[in-house]
């Protein structure tokens, strides 16, 4: 069986030893309750690297106050199941006192953290962008692993890397969705059967956008046309619709690199999604 570990030390004894073999070594973060989006990452890291990390951590500074730390899916005996079956080597669980006994240093990241996602959670980066670092120095990996599923997450962290002269190739994975278009996430059993189904307009609206810019819409009309599809669905409540630069993820002025951005709250579950074009 997979080895399960809850410290950095056990971590640190694994990784030293693949590195004594020569042995190049990547890493997956993730937060548990892992799908078909989480097992893509894992996937390709197993295929591109000699052993492969993956780190299972509800990360709790990166959930704002009343958000859903508490109630987020955990089950480590069915995520152990998933790395072994894909190839994974290690599986890093620590409890929150493990990486976060006294801490007084957090590593954040200005301007591209404070719109979309940042608006509605303002300290959602900031806990992600500590945890991953501290990740990286942990397993000291050659690559890691993040999924185009939270795009604004995966341009924070290439932007961290390079600020902070990280010597890790950051891999950005393309997002996995279910038979219907809904992307994969593990916040998606929260949602009730009607949820569910309402859920769709997310990858309807996008999709509407999409197919506008592909034959020359402008941003505002391919942005109107994703938020009024969306809105068709009574049960959808929009936190945000956005088409800015994939780059500096300021407003878009045309649709040549741009990042589509959706959250949109189903119920009390809020839900997002994207597409990007460009590079
Ligand atoms: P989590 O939501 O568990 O996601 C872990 C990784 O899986 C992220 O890189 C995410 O983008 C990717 N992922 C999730 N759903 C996906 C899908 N449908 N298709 C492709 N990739 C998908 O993101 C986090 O955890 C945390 O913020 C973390 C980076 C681990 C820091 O705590």
């Amino acid at each position: 069986m997979i080895p399960i570990v809850k410290t950095v030390a056990d971590v640190r004894k694994y990784v030293k030893a693949w590195r004594r073999e020569g042995k190049t070594v990547g890493l997956v973060p993730t937060m548990g309750f892992l799908h078909e989006g989480h097992k893509s990452l894992i996937d390709r890291a197993v295929k591109e690297n000699d052993c492969v990390v993956v780190s299972d951590f509800v990360n709790p500074t990166q959930f704002g106050p009343n958000e859903d730390f508490e109630t987020y899916p955990r089950d480590m005996e069915k995520d152990a199941a998933l790395c072994e079956a894909s190839g994974a080597k290690l599986i890093f669980n620590p409890e929150p006192d493990e990486m976060y006994d006294n801490a007084l240093t957090t590593v954040s990241v200005d301007k591209i953290t404070k719109v979309l996602c940042g608006r509605t959670r303002p300290i959602h980066f900031n806990g992600v962008c500590t945890v991953v670092s501290k990740l990286f120095n942990i397993v000291m990996p050659d690559r890691a692993y993040f999924g185009q599923k939270d795009a604004q997450q995966l341009l924070v962290i290439r932007k961290m890397v390079k600020d902070l002269n990280f010597d890790i190739e950051i891999i950005g994975c393309p997002i996995i969705r279910e038979a219907d278009g809904l992307a994969k996430s593990s916040r998606n059993t929260y949602l009730s059967s009607e949820e569910r189904k309402a859920a769709l307009c997310l990858f309807r609206g996008l999709n509407k956008g999409r197919e506008a810019a592909d034959t020359g819409a402008d941003v505002d009309t391919v942005k109107a046309l994703i938020r009024s599809e969306i809105e068709k669905e009574p049960m959808a409540k929009v936190d945000y619709v956005e088409v800015v630069d994939l780059d500096t993820l300021e407003p878009a002025a045309d649709t040549k690199n741009i990042l589509a951005a959706v959250a949109v709250y189903m119920g009390r579950t809020r839900l997002i999604d994207n597409f990007i074009i460009g590079d």
